[in-house]
């Protein structure tokens, strides 16, 4: 049975990131090891004292999506490449969707398994790393490869989609120092243990990104149909 873990702050401040359960009350992590520190207490307080990211780091990694969203739609909007291109455009797209949406549904996957209590927190620590080249190199790729496929930024779907490309990107940064601090906490943390602010952002971290990933998907698929439809 995994022990509690307690607000460092006993509830009123600390770090916030864990809140005060009953010892009772949390369940177990089947198949895991409890691997709750001796005394968490230490734990949290480390974590609270640990120095915290640089903000400004986060802010150029935003201001890179951006303007790598902005480019991707500049060049997309005034350059033709020939049918040649827009094929070679298209096979990256996909390739690049399978290996970018293939990566982020394995980890939000496991942390959904973490949410349930049927994964260690650390497992989606393990998986977040791995993945995030795959991640991040694929959207990147993504947006080189939908600039050379002619994207019609007049239809309303697609500006959809844009936008969802965009934000999603965002929403993947702006997670990353809560991620962060998340990981610090003791391998056997249940998703119960934690602060309800904490565990409130996380949620609506993954609605985002799931949301605006099957948004961009399926608006990718109807476009693309639709214009097979028109023999364009
Ligand atoms: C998360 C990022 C993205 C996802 C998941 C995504 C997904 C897709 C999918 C599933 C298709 C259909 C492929 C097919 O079966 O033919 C598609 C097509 C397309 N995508 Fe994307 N895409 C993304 C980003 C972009 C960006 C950034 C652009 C442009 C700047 C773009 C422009 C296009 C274009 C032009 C097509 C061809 C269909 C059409 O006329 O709209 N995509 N995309």
């Amino acid at each position: 049975m995994s022990r509690a873990v307690v607000d460092p702050g006993g509830g009123t401040g600390g770090t916030g990131l864990t809140s005060p359960v009953p010892a009772s009350g949390v369940p177990g992590i089947p198949g895991q090891p409890d691997a709750a520190p001796a005394d968490p207490q230490r734990h949290g307080d480390a974590v609270a004292n640990a120095p915290r990211p640089g903000r400004g780091r986060y802010v150029a990694l935003a201001a890179l999506c951006l303007i790598g969203w902005a480019g991707s739609l500049a060049v997309g909007m005034s350059v033709d490449c020939g049918p040649d291109m827009h094929r070679i455009g298209l096979a990256c797209h996909i390739l690049a969707l399978v290996l970018s949406f293939g990566a982020i549904l394995v980890v939000d996957w496991v942390g959904f398994l973490w949410l349930l209590g049927k994964r260690d927190l650390h497992d989606t620590h393990r998986l977040e790393t791995a993945a995030q080249p795959l991640i991040w190199g694929g959207l990147a790729v993504l947006l080189i490869s939908g600039a050379l496929i002619r994207p019609d930024v007049s239809n309303p779907l697609t500006q959809v989609k844009l936008l969802c490309v965009l934000l999603l990107m965002l929403n993947g940064i702006a997670l990353a120092p809560t991620m962060k601090l998340l990981h610090a906490l003791p391998a056997g943390t249940h998703f119960t243990a934690v602060a309800k602010r904490l565990r409130r952002r996380l949620l609506i971290a993954f609605c985002i990104s799931q949301g605006c990933w099957w948004t961009s998907i399926l608006v990718g698929l109807l476009n693309s149909t639709l214009r097979r439809w028109a023999g364009d």
